[in-house]
Protein backbone atom coordinates (compact mmCIF):
# COMPACT_ATOMS: atom_id res chain seq x y z
CA UNK A 1 0.00 0.00 0.00
CA UNK A 2 1.60 3.62 -1.10
CA UNK A 3 0.87 6.20 1.12
CA UNK A 4 -0.94 9.27 -0.59
CA UNK A 5 1.13 12.22 -0.66
CA UNK A 6 -0.80 15.67 -1.43
CA UNK A 7 1.65 18.63 -2.01
CA UNK A 8 1.07 22.53 -2.72
CA UNK A 9 2.90 24.45 -5.08
CA UNK A 10 2.33 27.90 -4.54
CA UNK A 11 3.93 28.98 -7.46
CA UNK A 12 5.25 32.72 -7.66
CA UNK A 13 2.77 33.43 -4.59
CA UNK A 14 2.81 34.65 -1.16
CA UNK A 15 3.66 37.08 1.78
CA UNK A 16 4.40 36.79 5.51
CA UNK A 17 0.93 37.62 6.15
CA UNK A 18 -0.93 35.59 3.90
CA UNK A 19 1.43 32.55 4.01
CA UNK A 20 0.69 32.94 8.08
CA UNK A 21 -2.91 32.83 7.60
CA UNK A 22 -2.99 30.04 4.91
CA UNK A 23 -0.41 27.50 7.08
CA UNK A 24 -2.15 27.50 10.38
CA UNK A 25 -5.61 27.45 8.45
CA UNK A 26 -4.28 24.29 7.15
CA UNK A 27 -2.68 23.16 10.55
CA UNK A 28 -5.76 24.27 12.88
CA UNK A 29 -7.96 22.05 10.78
CA UNK A 30 -5.38 19.33 10.42
CA UNK A 31 -5.28 18.96 13.82
CA UNK A 32 -8.56 17.84 14.09
CA UNK A 33 -8.22 15.29 11.10
CA UNK A 34 -7.56 12.01 13.00
CA UNK A 35 -6.78 10.27 9.86
CA UNK A 36 -4.19 12.74 8.51
CA UNK A 37 -0.90 10.57 9.51
CA UNK A 38 -2.48 8.12 7.29
CA UNK A 39 -1.36 10.80 4.34
CA UNK A 40 2.14 13.07 3.72
CA UNK A 41 1.25 16.16 3.18
CA UNK A 42 3.82 19.10 2.24
CA UNK A 43 4.11 23.07 0.75
CA UNK A 44 6.47 23.92 -1.87
CA UNK A 45 6.59 28.10 -1.22
CA UNK A 46 9.13 30.59 -3.19
CA UNK A 47 12.73 29.91 -1.78
CA UNK A 48 12.48 33.43 0.41
CA UNK A 49 9.39 31.64 2.50
CA UNK A 50 10.56 28.38 3.27
CA UNK A 51 12.16 29.04 6.61
CA UNK A 52 8.93 31.03 7.51
CA UNK A 53 6.72 28.26 6.13
CA UNK A 54 8.87 25.69 8.05
CA UNK A 55 8.83 27.14 11.78
CA UNK A 56 5.22 27.61 11.33
CA UNK A 57 5.09 23.92 10.45
CA UNK A 58 7.42 22.93 13.17
CA UNK A 59 5.05 21.05 15.70
CA UNK A 60 3.44 19.14 13.09
CA UNK A 61 3.86 16.71 10.25
CA UNK A 62 3.29 19.47 7.54
CA UNK A 63 6.32 19.00 5.39
CA UNK A 64 8.59 21.97 3.41
CA UNK A 65 9.95 21.84 0.19
CA UNK A 66 11.56 23.69 -2.88
CA UNK A 67 9.71 24.64 -6.24
CA UNK A 68 13.12 24.25 -7.86
CA UNK A 69 17.48 23.87 -7.58
CA UNK A 70 19.98 24.28 -9.30
CA UNK A 71 21.72 21.42 -10.18
CA UNK A 72 24.96 22.79 -8.59
CA UNK A 73 26.13 22.49 -4.97
CA UNK A 74 27.74 25.78 -4.79
CA UNK A 75 29.91 28.21 -6.84
CA UNK A 76 29.51 31.05 -9.28
CA UNK A 77 26.01 30.41 -10.27
CA UNK A 78 24.29 33.83 -9.81
CA UNK A 79 20.71 33.51 -8.61
CA UNK A 80 20.42 29.92 -8.28
CA UNK A 81 19.96 28.01 -5.06
CA UNK A 82 21.73 25.01 -4.03
CA UNK A 83 19.73 21.54 -2.97
CA UNK A 84 21.79 21.40 0.41
CA UNK A 85 20.54 24.95 1.33
CA UNK A 86 17.38 23.98 0.83
CA UNK A 87 17.97 21.06 2.97
CA UNK A 88 19.51 23.53 5.18
CA UNK A 89 16.68 25.74 5.92
CA UNK A 90 14.52 22.59 6.44
CA UNK A 91 12.75 22.04 3.25
CA UNK A 92 12.62 18.10 3.03
CA UNK A 93 11.34 17.76 -0.94
CA UNK A 94 12.15 19.80 -4.45
CA UNK A 95 9.75 19.77 -7.29
CA UNK A 96 11.96 19.84 -10.29
CA UNK A 97 11.04 19.48 -14.29
CA UNK A 98 7.71 21.74 -13.51
CA UNK A 99 6.31 21.80 -17.10
CA UNK A 100 6.70 25.94 -16.30
CA UNK A 101 10.28 25.39 -16.02
CA UNK A 102 10.76 22.96 -18.81
CA UNK A 103 8.54 25.88 -21.31
CA UNK A 104 9.82 28.93 -19.86
CA UNK A 105 13.40 28.24 -18.21
CA UNK A 106 14.34 25.79 -21.00
CA UNK A 107 14.89 23.15 -18.42
CA UNK A 108 15.44 19.77 -20.93
CA UNK A 109 15.54 16.39 -19.85
CA UNK A 110 19.07 16.27 -19.04
CA UNK A 111 19.03 19.31 -16.69
CA UNK A 112 16.00 17.79 -14.87
CA UNK A 113 17.96 14.86 -14.37
CA UNK A 114 21.06 16.59 -13.28
CA UNK A 115 19.33 18.29 -10.61
CA UNK A 116 17.18 15.12 -9.53
CA UNK A 117 21.11 13.88 -9.18
CA UNK A 118 21.73 17.01 -7.35
CA UNK A 119 18.25 16.85 -4.88
CA UNK A 120 18.84 13.18 -3.72
CA UNK A 121 22.46 13.51 -3.19
CA UNK A 122 21.54 16.89 -0.42
CA UNK A 123 19.04 14.48 0.88
CA UNK A 124 16.03 16.06 -0.53
CA UNK A 125 12.96 13.93 -2.39
CA UNK A 126 12.77 14.87 -5.48
CA UNK A 127 9.07 15.48 -6.95
CA UNK A 128 9.69 14.44 -10.47
CA UNK A 129 7.16 16.34 -12.67
CA UNK A 130 6.25 14.89 -16.62
CA UNK A 131 3.59 15.43 -18.89
CA UNK A 132 2.76 16.38 -22.57
CA UNK A 133 1.40 19.26 -24.08
CA UNK A 134 -2.14 19.37 -25.28
CA UNK A 135 -0.06 19.49 -29.32
CA UNK A 136 1.59 16.30 -27.96
CA UNK A 137 -1.49 14.48 -26.65
CA UNK A 138 -3.67 15.69 -29.75
CA UNK A 139 -0.64 14.17 -32.17
CA UNK A 140 -0.59 10.85 -29.83
CA UNK A 141 3.02 11.68 -28.63
CA UNK A 142 1.96 11.15 -24.82
CA UNK A 143 3.52 8.20 -24.44
CA UNK A 144 6.59 9.18 -26.47
CA UNK A 145 6.77 12.83 -24.46
CA UNK A 146 6.68 11.04 -20.90
CA UNK A 147 8.78 8.33 -22.04
CA UNK A 148 12.14 10.37 -23.02
CA UNK A 149 11.36 12.19 -19.51
CA UNK A 150 11.32 8.95 -17.36
CA UNK A 151 14.01 7.97 -19.51
CA UNK A 152 16.71 10.87 -19.05
CA UNK A 153 16.07 10.72 -15.33
CA UNK A 154 16.93 6.54 -15.05
CA UNK A 155 20.25 7.02 -17.52
CA UNK A 156 21.40 9.92 -14.99
CA UNK A 157 20.08 8.22 -11.91
CA UNK A 158 19.37 4.58 -12.31
CA UNK A 159 15.92 3.05 -11.81
CA UNK A 160 17.05 2.25 -7.80
CA UNK A 161 17.17 6.47 -7.49
CA UNK A 162 13.37 6.23 -7.96
CA UNK A 163 12.68 4.49 -4.09
CA UNK A 164 13.10 8.08 -2.94
CA UNK A 165 11.69 10.20 -5.61
CA UNK A 166 7.94 10.96 -5.80
CA UNK A 167 6.14 11.38 -9.76
CA UNK A 168 3.78 13.62 -10.54
CA UNK A 169 2.08 13.66 -13.77
CA UNK A 170 0.87 16.70 -15.00
CA UNK A 171 -0.75 17.05 -18.37
CA UNK A 172 0.26 20.81 -19.56
CA UNK A 173 -3.11 21.30 -20.79
CA UNK A 174 -4.78 20.75 -17.55
CA UNK A 175 -2.53 23.02 -15.37
CA UNK A 176 -4.29 25.78 -14.42
CA UNK A 177 -6.89 26.36 -16.84
CA UNK A 178 -9.50 23.88 -15.39
CA UNK A 179 -9.47 21.19 -17.58
CA UNK A 180 -8.95 17.94 -15.29
CA UNK A 181 -7.27 15.16 -16.77
CA UNK A 182 -10.60 12.72 -16.50
CA UNK A 183 -10.01 9.72 -14.37
CA UNK A 184 -9.58 7.87 -16.93
CA UNK A 185 -6.71 9.85 -18.65
CA UNK A 186 -4.68 10.08 -15.49
CA UNK A 187 -4.82 6.95 -14.77
CA UNK A 188 -3.90 5.73 -18.46
CA UNK A 189 -0.75 7.51 -18.01
CA UNK A 190 -0.10 6.97 -14.35
CA UNK A 191 0.12 2.96 -15.31
CA UNK A 192 2.17 3.92 -18.28
CA UNK A 193 4.64 5.20 -16.23
CA UNK A 194 4.64 2.50 -13.62
CA UNK A 195 4.68 0.31 -16.68
CA UNK A 196 7.80 2.11 -17.53
CA UNK A 197 9.72 1.90 -14.51
CA UNK A 198 8.53 -1.90 -14.23
CA UNK A 199 10.59 -2.49 -17.24
CA UNK A 200 13.72 -1.49 -15.27
CA UNK A 201 12.63 -2.93 -11.41
CA UNK A 202 8.85 -4.47 -10.59
CA UNK A 203 9.54 -3.48 -6.97
CA UNK A 204 10.43 0.38 -7.68
CA UNK A 205 7.93 0.73 -10.05
CA UNK A 206 5.23 -0.93 -7.69
CA UNK A 207 6.44 1.28 -4.46
CA UNK A 208 6.99 4.69 -6.27
CA UNK A 209 4.13 7.67 -5.51
CA UNK A 210 2.88 8.59 -8.25
CA UNK A 211 1.06 12.17 -8.23
CA UNK A 212 -1.73 14.16 -10.09
CA UNK A 213 -1.37 17.33 -10.92
CA UNK A 214 -3.55 19.79 -13.09
CA UNK A 215 -6.84 21.62 -11.93
CA UNK A 216 -6.93 19.43 -8.70
CA UNK A 217 -9.77 20.59 -6.74
CA UNK A 218 -11.75 19.42 -3.87
CA UNK A 219 -14.83 18.52 -6.21
CA UNK A 220 -12.58 16.14 -8.95
CA UNK A 221 -10.12 14.71 -5.88
CA UNK A 222 -11.82 11.70 -4.87
CA UNK A 223 -12.82 10.46 -8.20
CA UNK A 224 -9.04 10.90 -9.31
CA UNK A 225 -6.97 9.70 -6.23
CA UNK A 226 -9.82 6.18 -6.54
CA UNK A 227 -7.99 5.49 -9.48
CA UNK A 228 -5.25 2.68 -8.45
CA UNK A 229 -2.45 4.09 -9.71
CA UNK A 230 -2.60 7.51 -8.27
CA UNK A 231 -1.27 8.05 -5.03
CA UNK A 232 -1.75 11.36 -4.22
CA UNK A 233 -1.99 15.23 -6.23
CA UNK A 234 0.57 18.01 -6.64
CA UNK A 235 -1.91 21.36 -6.28
CA UNK A 236 -1.54 24.50 -8.12
CA UNK A 237 -4.45 27.45 -7.54
CA UNK A 238 -6.12 25.07 -4.98
CA UNK A 239 -3.27 25.19 -2.56
CA UNK A 240 -3.67 28.87 -2.03
CA UNK A 241 -6.83 28.34 0.02
CA UNK A 242 -7.03 26.65 3.13
CA UNK A 243 -10.64 24.87 2.65
CA UNK A 244 -9.42 24.05 -0.92
CA UNK A 245 -6.18 22.54 -0.12
CA UNK A 246 -7.61 20.45 2.71
CA UNK A 247 -10.56 19.47 0.97
CA UNK A 248 -7.79 17.30 -1.59
CA UNK A 249 -6.11 16.53 1.54
CA UNK A 250 -9.31 14.58 3.33
CA UNK A 251 -9.92 12.83 -0.12
CA UNK A 252 -5.99 11.85 -0.27
CA UNK A 253 -6.85 10.19 3.18
CA UNK A 254 -10.20 8.81 2.76
CA UNK A 255 -8.67 6.25 -0.23
CA UNK A 256 -6.64 4.86 2.90
CA UNK A 257 -8.37 1.91 3.38
CA UNK A 258 -11.22 1.49 1.46
P1 LIG B 1 -2.93 23.75 -10.92
O1 LIG B 1 -1.34 23.59 -10.98
O2 LIG B 1 -3.43 22.88 -9.79
O3 LIG B 1 -3.16 25.22 -10.65
O4 LIG B 1 -3.46 23.31 -12.23
C1 LIG B 1 -0.71 22.36 -10.75
C2 LIG B 1 0.77 22.50 -10.89
O5 LIG B 1 1.22 23.29 -11.75
O6 LIG B 1 1.57 21.87 -10.17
Amino acid sequence: MRKPIVVGNWKLNGSHADNESLVTGVLSEMADMADMAAIDVAVCPPFVFIPQVEGLATSMSLGVGGQNCSEHDSGAFTGEVAPGMLFDVGARYVILGHSERRAMYGETNEIVSAKVKAALAAGLTPILCVGETLEERESDQTEAVVRQQLAAVIAGNGIAAFERMVIAYEPVWAIGTGRTASPEQAQEVHAFIRGQLADHDASVAQSVRIQYGGSMKPANAAELLAQPDIDGGLIGGASLKAEDFLGICRAAADTVGN
